[in-house]
């Protein structure tokens, strides 16, 4: 299987993290999926917004939590990265999935719940990729184990992964354990015997977040599924180099 180029928050390091604009960039710079990051409003709209506060990437403060959607959608997500940007809005869930529902595109929904334990997540995101008929060709991922435990439910329908960038004694049994059937792991985590534990149990294995060359060749020697990047256009080229 070819390890499949994801972009991180969408083409994250040439436009803002988790809007419209980075994910359009990055399916045009060739991504075969994108990775993007949930939390909820106070009205249980899940939204891509990758920080519990509104602060870093909008112009904005407070706790997405404690704003309505509607109230969300009024901040200005574009200006902190760049003026070229300004006016664009955080979109929901729903938004987002609207738009890639016609792009063949892999897609990594990661639950922001391992600060906040926000109620139902799990089964609002799953429900949505099941409204979109998207449930196979995307994965659950989320650092909380006790939310990967919730979701037992549904693995048989969506893939489920445990992140982690925590070194333990057996990821892959840990993993099985608490319902999850995949694992994505931080870059300084990455070892072939992993690999090959991770494929004898059938499970895929992800990397994140890598945007150097040299440790995109050491992901794609060790047969990882998929690279999370913020540069998927790099990406791409180191692939192709790689397996020439
Ligand atoms: O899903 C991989 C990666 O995004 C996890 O870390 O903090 O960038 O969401 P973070
Ligand atoms: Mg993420």
């Amino acid at each position: 299987m070819m390890t499949k180029v994801i972009a991180h928050r969408g083409a994250s390091k040439y436009a803002p993290e988790n809007t419209l604009p980075a994910f359009k960039l990055a399916e045009d710079m060739g991504a075969e999926g994108i990775e993007t990051d949930i939390q909820l409003t106070k009205d249980n709209v899940p939204v891509l917004i990758h920080d519990e506060n509104v602060k870093r990437t909008t112009n904005g403060t407070g706790l997405v939590k404690d704003y309505t959607f509607h109230q969300l959608k009024q901040l200005d997500a574009g200006s902190w990265y760049s003026q070229t940007y300004s006016g664009v809005s955080i979109l929901s869930l729903e938004e987002f999935l609207q738009w890639a529902v016609y792009k063949p595109l892999y897609l990594n929904i990661e639950l922001k719940n391992n600060k906040i334990e926000y109620k139902n997540i799990e089964s609002i995101v799953f429900e949505m990729l099941q409204h979109f008929q998207l449930v196979n060709r995307s994965t659950i991922s989320t650092f909380n184990p006790n939310s990967i435990k919730r979701m037992k439910k549904f693995r048989s329908e969506v893939e489920i992964a445990f992140l982690t960038s925590r070194r333990y004694k057996n990821v892959v049994q840990l993993t099985k354990e608490i319902g999850g059937n995949a694992l994505h792991v931080k870059y300084r985590l990455l070892q072939q015997r992993l690999v090959e534990k991770c494929h004898q149990e059938n499970m895929a294995i992800r990397v994140y977040t890598i945007n150097k060359a040299p440790r995109m060749i050491n992901c794609i020697k060790q047969g990882c599924d998929g690279i999370i990047t913020d540069v998927p256009n790099i990406a791409k080229q180191v692939r192709k180099l790689a397996s020439n």
